[in-house]
């Protein structure tokens, strides 16, 4: 292997060209990009002025690049989901190592297909468990390791998708329906499965789960909604699902204050005009109550895992802010906190309760709470020289994640019946 590596993106959307093709420079010593592949002549045009490619490796499709020479050591795919076992099928055999977005796939055979063919090729294939790499669960799994809490025997999660998280990807935009995407306890939780099974060092051997599409339904319209929220709808005041709100005035998430996601997916370099016009014509300015939506709003899943270990986990739209939570309970002590505060509380029975606080440590806590970045690094030291950090998550074992993931769909498909998975 060469000193620097070279790396491929395939997919420049919000993760390809905004996350990882823009934070590669920030490790200019290990890796540099020399290629990159889209449908969206913009995005490749934007990727060569931005990161000076040569103008003979950038491809107007997959296909187009992955029948040309190997021109890279690693390719990131991150195309759609139902894209990423077809271009990663073909990577491998060119020969490429792989950054693998997850999910890897809705479809378990096709799971164990690209494991084989990735046995077959001698090749590295990473999946983009980005939470590994944050200093919050980093510094919970070094706590459960050196025995902070003893035997760890109960595990509480929950996600907070955030209401306007889930009404603009999972009701308006790309994960709105699994016939075309992802279930989305695949889609948004097998991060919360992996961690699972990471923290804990123990498979999920059983599970069950409940949950709905309760809400964002036509049945569930306000009086006078109408199908467009740019279309003089009755209910606007009251909506907080209201597009206008989400994508021009709040001081979040708003065009008016950021040009940053979730604003950017809707349309490339946001202007407030810009805005506007694609929410008159685009899926991102369609009624939540009027789309073609199936994806579940709320989900919640019990686990038994290996070690007696037991877990409940918790997925819902409806709360105010996109966070996590977790309580991780052992025979010796208790240790809680959320993502976005990046603080841990940790008590050994007994003793007070301390507040481990990591933003004494590190300043660094963009993209998924400093997860992006840390990822891309490690990545490269991976493929590079061997040297594998904890958080570096194979394909097999990222699969775990999408078997307890797709097992939950099951269940809850099925009435909440016990899906056994060893
Ligand atoms: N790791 C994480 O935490 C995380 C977070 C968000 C999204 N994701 C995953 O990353 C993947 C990409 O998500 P995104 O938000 O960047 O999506 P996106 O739609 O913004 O980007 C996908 C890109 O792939 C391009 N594309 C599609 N088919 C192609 C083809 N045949 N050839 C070349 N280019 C093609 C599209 O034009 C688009 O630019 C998804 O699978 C998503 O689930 C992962």
């Amino acid at each position: 292997m060469k000193e620097k590596l070279k790396i491929a993106i395939l997919g420049l959307g919000s993760r390809g060209l905004d996350v990882y093709a823009a934070n590669i420079p920030k490790f200019a010593d290990k890796m540099e990009l020399v290629a990159v592949a889209d449908l969206r002549r913009e995005r490749v045009e934007e990727a060569r002025r931005l990161y000076g490619i040569a103008g003979e490796n950038c491809f107007s499709s997959a296909e187009e690049m992955l029948e040309a020479e190997r021109m890279a050591d690693a390719m990131f795919i991150c195309t759609q989901d139902r894209d990423h076992v077809k271009h990663a099928q073909a990577a491998l055999e060119k020969g490429y190592h792989l950054l693998l977005e997850k999910p890897v796939s809705a479809d378990a055979e096709e799971c164990r297909a690209l494991l084989e063919t990735a046995r077959r090729c001698k090749r590295r294939v990473c999946v983009c468990h980005v939470l590994r790499y944050t200093p919050f669960y980093g510094k919970i799994k070094e706590m459960i390791e050196q025995g902070a809490v003893g035997r760890v025997l109960s595990l509480q999660a929950r996600e907070d998708v955030g209401y306007f998280h889930q009404a603009h990807s999972f009701v308006r935009g790309n994960w709105r329906n699994s016939d075309e995407t992802s279930p989305m306890i695949l889609a948004k939780c097998c991060h919360d499965m992996d961690l699972i099974v990471w923290l804990t060092g123990a498979s999920c051997k059983s599970l069950s789960s409940f949950g709905t599409l309760s809400h964002f339904t036509k049945e569930h319209a306000p009086q006078g909604a109408a199908a467009r929220c740019t279309e003089g709808c009755a209910a606007k005041k009251e909506c907080p699902y209201d597009a206008e709100k989400i994508y021009i005035s709040d001081h979040k998430t708003g065009v008016r204050f950021t040009d940053g996601w979730p604003v950017n997916t809707v349309v490339g370099h946001p202007t407030e005009e810009s805005v506007r016009e694609a929410l008159e014509n685009g899926p991102y300015g369609r009624c939540v109550y009027h789309c073609d939506n199936n994806v579940v709003d709320h989900q919640v899943v019990n686990m038994q895992l290996e070690q007696d270990i037991t877990v409940t986990f918790s997925m819902c739209a409806f709360s105010a802010r996109c966070d996590r939570y977790i309580k991780v309970m052992g025979t010796l002590g208790e240790l809680e906190g959320y993502l976005s505060e990046n603080k841990i509380a940790y008590t050994s029975f007994g003793g007070e309760k301390q507040i481990i606080d990591l933003t004494k440590q590190t300043a660094d806590f963009g993209g998924h709470a400093g997860g992006d970045t840390r990822m891309l690094g490690q990545f490269a030291d991976y493929i590079l020289t061997g040297a594998r950090s904890s958080s570096i998550t194979d394909l097999e074992m990222s699969l775990e994640s999408h078997y307890m993931a797709l097992a939950a769909e099951e269940s809850r498909k099925n009435g909440g019946v016990a899906v056994h998975l060893v």
